[in-house]
């Protein structure tokens, strides 16, 4: 069956699968229908501004209390969480092949590679950044206690079945699964890579619009949350959680999927990414590339993420007498970036579907040689760039590269030398 969704971002929703399921009226009854337990889950403090406040009731077979203590898992050895401080921060500019797939069977918890990330969980602040590379279907269900989701599919189809309703994403689509909701990742397309922002601190959020008015950018309408699904499965199920960076497992009689009913605003929710509305100049000089902003998590300063989620996509250039690739450029943000598929307007070669780059803070980067070359030479007619999809995760903290990422086989050691060739600027004698 293919799964059904609600549109909008945020919204209060409220759905059942069961007629009658889900009271009307108050959230906890004294005896709520059909003798399922009601459970609210919060993903805010109860006292956040009204404005602020994310939470859902649960109507369920079983409470979610029931299970036995979780104890060390031992599983997923590349999954990490900050603080990083395994290997020295790098000022360098750092770039990696696509993640190789595994060559046998590993599922998507066991598939999950952390690149690197900021802040500290313990201070609810800062994101993890991974990559995943699985090659078979999860049997089992997983949690960050740590921080929501977001998952950018890179190449092949998840089928992710949580707790509020199952969502289908592939390539140029993203999921967002809350801090604490409990998924699995099938795989019906076979083997599967792509990249997650785990966010640890405010929850992801649309971006403010200022002058560009009421529309544009992400849409609120193009993102989907799945209606209520549940499975009645009485067989062991191993649940794996992320808590304060370390990992747990406990093994329950029966399904986590088990929601009947559910009200509030706290889920998952999916967005095309095809639909952005992106925004760009008709004059000249590009805006700087916040005008991309999908999703943002801000702060406790004002306009200083803690992490936007940024995407580049296909789109039309037009400036006039405008250098229109990305400018170099030095940024107190940090910048992990990403591509999904095509190539890169800035990166002529290296940069591969798969593969990753962290321009951390005050350190130059920009076109590489081909790039630029490219555009100082361009006539400038209206020009399309159609076949592109590259993302980039904006922090305010420095991107510490685990000693995975630091080590790996996959870095280009020669990255450096994009930017050694530009010759001299010869002024006038
Ligand atoms: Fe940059």
């Amino acid at each position: 069956m293919t799964p059904s969704y609600i549109s909008g971002f945020g919204n209060h929703v409220a759905t059942e699968t069961v007629a009658g399921a889900l009271p009307v009226g108050r959230n906890s009854p004294q005896r709520v229908p059909f003798g399922l337990y009601a459970e609210q889950l919060s993903g805010t403090a109860f006292t956040a501004p009204r404005s602020e406040n994310r939470r859902t009731w649960l109507y369920r077979l079983r409470p979610t209390a029931q299970h036995a203590a979780f104890a060390p898992y031992d599983g997923a050895s590349h999954l990490k969480s900050a603080p990083f401080d395994a290997v020295p921060p790098s000022p360098n500019r750092l770039r990696w092949d696509p993640l190789p797939y595994p060559d046998h069977a590993v599922d998507w918890v066991d598939g999950l590679v952390t690149y690197g990330g900021t802040g500290s969980v313990a201070e609810q602040s800062g994101v993890g950044i991974h990559l995943y590379a699985a090659t078979t279907e999860m049997d089992r269900a997983f949690f960050s206690a740590d921080g929501e989701m977001l998952i950018v599919p890179q190449e092949g189809v998840l089928a992710i079945d949580t707790e509020l309703g199952r969502i289908t994403v592939g390539p140029l689509q993203i999921a967002l699964i809350p801090r604490g909701v409990r998924f699995r990742v099938r795989l019906p397309g076979g083997r599967a890579r792509g990249y997650v922002c785990e966010n640890y601190g405010a929850l992801f959020r649309l971006p403010d619009l200022g002058p560009i008015g009421a529309n544009g950018l992400a849409n609120p309408r193009d993102f989907e949350t799945p209606v209520a699904w549940f499975e009645d499965r009485d067989a062991p199920t191993q649940v794996v959680q992320k808590f304060q960076g370390g990992l747990w497992t406990t093994t329950l009689d029966h399904s986590p999927f088990d929601v009947v009913a559910w009200h509030g605003n706290l889920a998952p929710c999916r967005y095309d990414l095809t639909r952005f509305n992106t925004i760009n100049t008709v004059s000249f000089d590009h805006p700087d590339p916040s005008i991309f902003t999908v999703l943002t998590s801000p702060s406790d300063t004002p306009g200083t993420a803690n992490c936007d989620f940024v995407i580049f996509p296909p789109r039309w250039m037009v400036a006039e007498d405008t250098f229109r690739p990305p400018w170099f450029h030095r940024n107190v943000m940090s910048e992990f970036m990403g591509l999904i598929t095509g190539a890169y307007d800035a990166k002529e070669g290296g940069f591969a579907p798969g593969g990753a780059s962290l321009h951390n803070q005050m350190n130059g980067h920009g076109p590489d040689q081909g790039s630029y070359d490219k555009a100082v030479a361009a006539d400038l007619a209206p020009h399309r760039i159609s076949d592109t999809m590259a993302f980039m995760f904006e922090t305010r903290h420095v991107v510490r590269p685990t000693r995975w990422a630091a080590e790996s086989p996959t870095m280009q050691l020669d990255y450096d030398n994009v930017w050694s060739g530009f010759t001299k600027a010869e002024l006038p004698r």
